[in-house]
């Protein structure tokens, strides 16, 4: 029985790997990195030191495959069907990897950006796969260090108050308004700054941009001082690099809501 592994690699910070990972990937015939394009080969080349880090012996195969384009143009209602044919495209290319690529008794990998389980599709889409019943395959999950957990350890604070729920959103979420009931909330996949819109309350920001890495920013304060700034360096660092990712702590006061 063909056997995947999805393994969590940490958000950018080669030592945030765990061991349980390292592990695996040592145990591991065939890995597939799936390129997302240009901008982005700073991570699949962060893949790749990782393996040659971690695997000096050598011996496996890499298997690279193109992403397909997400149509992000798409918004409100369409937004879901061009998230599901997107995933089927990607479950396309998935079962030819896990077909064509891997022999019979072989074992493979996906190395997942951060944790699997936190906006993440490869488990839905291996799912996929199996459903569609042309090939067969056992897999299991390596859980990772993700952005967010990342992202509290730098500033050095907490997810959630005492007994306080936080919870995690995108950007498009936000735009709509705090979750009900919620002052804590971590804020990923925004494009939009959308922090911008809670420039007038009592609201503080804990941001951080490409954790982990050499390029790694973090600003933090109230939203009304720290916003300009984080606007301000996250243009910049677009500019310079061709790409950004950012997540972001938001920390209402409940006594202004
Ligand atoms: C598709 S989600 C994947 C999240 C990932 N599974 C995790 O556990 O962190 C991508 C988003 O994660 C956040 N992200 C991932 N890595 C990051 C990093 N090194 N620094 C800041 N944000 C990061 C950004 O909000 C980005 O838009």
């Amino acid at each position: 029985m063909r056997e995947i592994h999805v393994i969590g690699i940490g958000a950018g910070d080669p030592d945030q790997l765990t061991l349980q990972a390292v592990r695996v990937l040592r145990s591991t015939d065939v890995f597939f990195v799936l390129d997302k394009g240009e901008v982005k080969s700073d991570l699949t080349r962060l893949r790749h030191d990782m393996l040659e880090t971690h695997i000096p012996q050598g011996g496996y195969r890499v298997v690279e495959a193109r992403d397909p384009e997400r149509d992000r143009r798409a918004g409100g209602a369409a937004y879901s069907p061009a998230v599901g044919d997107w995933r089927s495209a990607r479950a396309d290319i998935y079962e030819r990897l896990i077909t064509e690529e891997l022999g019979e008794d072989e074992s493979g990998a996906f190395l997942v950006w951060g944790d699997p389980a936190l906006y993440d599709s490869t488990l839905g889409i291996l799912e996929e796969v199996l459903a569609r019943g042309a090939v067969a395959f056992e897999y299991d999950v390596v859980p990772g260090i993700s952005s967010v957990s990342a992202l509290v350890a730098r500033h050095r604070t907490g997810l959630n108050r005492v007994a306080r729920p936080v919870q995690i959103t995108t950007g498009r979420r936000l735009a709509e308004g705090f979750p009900e009931g919620v002052d804590d909330v971590v804020v990923m996949l925004d494009a939009q700054q959308t922090f911008r819109r809670y420039a007038g309350e009592d609201v503080d920001i804990y941001w951080g941009a490409y954790i982990g890495t050499a390029d790694e920013i973090l600003v933090s304060g109230p939203i009304a001082e720290a916003g300009p700034r984080i606007e301000r360096l996250r243009a910049e660092a677009r500019e310079r690099k061709g790409w950004i990712m950012d997540t972001y702590l938001l920390r209402r006061n409940p006594d202004t809501e």
